[in-house]
């Protein structure tokens, strides 16, 4: 088992999943009233390289993109395009190219990705390693960490942001639904220990 492994399994329970706690799994999130990712928004100042990366390098279509006039929430003539790429449950990848607001450098730099960062879902490890052969050979390097439950690749986008491609195999169900039953505990107990 890896450091990595360790880390992960540690924190959650040992405890036998009881059939039930599947089921209980599924209907709450049947229950849940926040159905999903709708888009996640964020903003570019070079619309085009970000087209190419989502589109022709990750394959997400671009499905709409919006040449706006005005500011939506004072109606100053300002005018800026706002254009999504769809995933495979129609979730959407978004972006800004306001020039007025945003100019010059890209937009966003962070030194870790501890800081914001998004993470999708890829069908296999299989698409995570076909994708890294696509993104280095256009100048994109990654990270790869293998987390014992899950497979993630890190990366930056063209606009600096934080991407994270992850596959999570269907064995790792088991080790989620133990993680339900420690994650109050667990935080509890952080909390009452941070410095
Ligand atoms: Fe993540």
């Amino acid at each position: 088992m890896s450091h990595q492994e360790k880390n992960v399994l540690g924190a959650v329970s040992d405890a036998a999943i009881d059939p039930k706690d599947k089921e209980r799994a599924i209907t709450r999130r049947a229950r849940n009233r926040i159905r999903g990712l709708s888009h996640h928004a964020y903003y570019t100042t070079d619309a085009e390289k970000t087209r190419h990366f989502y589109e022709d390098i990750l394959e997400l279509p671009m499905t709409i993109a919006l040449r706006i006039p005005d500011e939506v929430f004072t109606g100053k003539p300002a005018p800026y395009c706002h254009f999504f790429f769809e995933m495979g449950d129609g979730s959407s990848i978004a972006f800004f190219d306001y020039p007025d607001i945003f100019d010059g450098e890209p937009p966003f730099t962070v030194s870790t990705v501890y800081h914001h960062h998004i993470a999708v879902n890829v069908d296999s490890v299989a698409a995570i390693e076909y994708f890294q052969k696509k993104l280095s050979s256009e100048g994109y390097e990654g990270t790869y960490v293998d987390h014992g439950t899950f497979f993630s690749l890190y990366l930056r986008d063209p606009n600096g942001m934080n991407l994270e491609l992850t596959y999570t195999p269907p064995m790792a169900e088991e080790y989620n639904l133990r993680a339900e039953k420690t994650a109050h505990a667990e935080l509890k107990a952080w909390v009452a220990t941070r410095a």
